[in-house]
């Protein structure tokens, strides 16, 4: 998620430069008024991870317009399958009818946590809900991932001290990956400003 990660996409959709899924879930996000899209940066990492999968399991929380999604699939192996849950009703069913014939992609309605029973996943890419954030809780990475499986999320300024600093406060979210002792974690910095965060289950 990005505050203008819609608009960002949209220099790229004008110069033909975004597959095609993407161009259209990026016109969905537009025409919705949805601005929280993933950087198109961040979706090139994501089309990067999801080529690593092979015919695995993607899942995504919180699919918003389908951006993320759209980049997901765009590499996804023709025998890989990917779920993405979001609990708005109308995003829900407006992506679900973008993705229609887009056989390895399934869209669930509900609340994020509905997604577990989809895995377990070789890749997971958190954007609404289970990253730990706030008051949400992260998800337990022995109930929800494959032995090997990578959790990707976005939208961390890049991190340079420890412990994490978010608005001059411990980042506890961040310390929570990066401190996991069944996960082995990084930042990867898709632009000088917004870093992902990267962590591969060990079981
Ligand atoms: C940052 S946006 C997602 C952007 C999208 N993944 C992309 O790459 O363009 C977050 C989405 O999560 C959804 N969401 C928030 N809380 C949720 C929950 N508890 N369960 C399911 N979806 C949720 C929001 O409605 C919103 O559409």
């Amino acid at each position: 998620m990005a505050m203008n990660g819609t608009a960002a996409h949209e220099g790229l959709a004008a110069a033909g430069e975004l597959p095609a899924l993407v161009g259209a879930a990026v016109a969905l996000a537009r025409e919705s008024g949805f601005a929280y899209s993933s950087l198109p940066e961040h979706g090139e990492l994501l089309r990067v991870l999801a080529r690593g999968v092979g015919p695995g399991v993607i899942g995504e929380t919180g699919t918003g317009c389908g951006v993320g999604l759209a980049w997901l699939a765009s590499a996804a192996h023709p025998n890989a399958r990917i779920i993405s849950v979001e609990h708005d009703a109308e995003r829900a069913s407006r992506v679900a009818e973008l993705f229609h014939d887009v056989p390895q992609v399934g869209i669930l309605r509900g609340d994020w946590l509905e997604l577990r029973g989809y895995g377990p996943f070789d890749l997971l890419a958190l954007d609404g809900g289970g990253q730990g954030k706030g008051t949400d809780p992260a998800i337990e990475p022995a109930e929800w991932l494959r032995p090997g499986g990578l959790v990707v999320m976005d939208d961390f300024a890049p991190l340079s001290g420890w412990p994490p600093l978010f608005q001059g406060e411990v980042d506890e979210a961040r310390r929570h990956w990066l401190d996991h002792p069944r996960m082995r974690a990084t930042q990867v910095n898709v632009t000088p400003e917004w870093s992902a965060l990267l962590a591969a289950y060990v079981a």
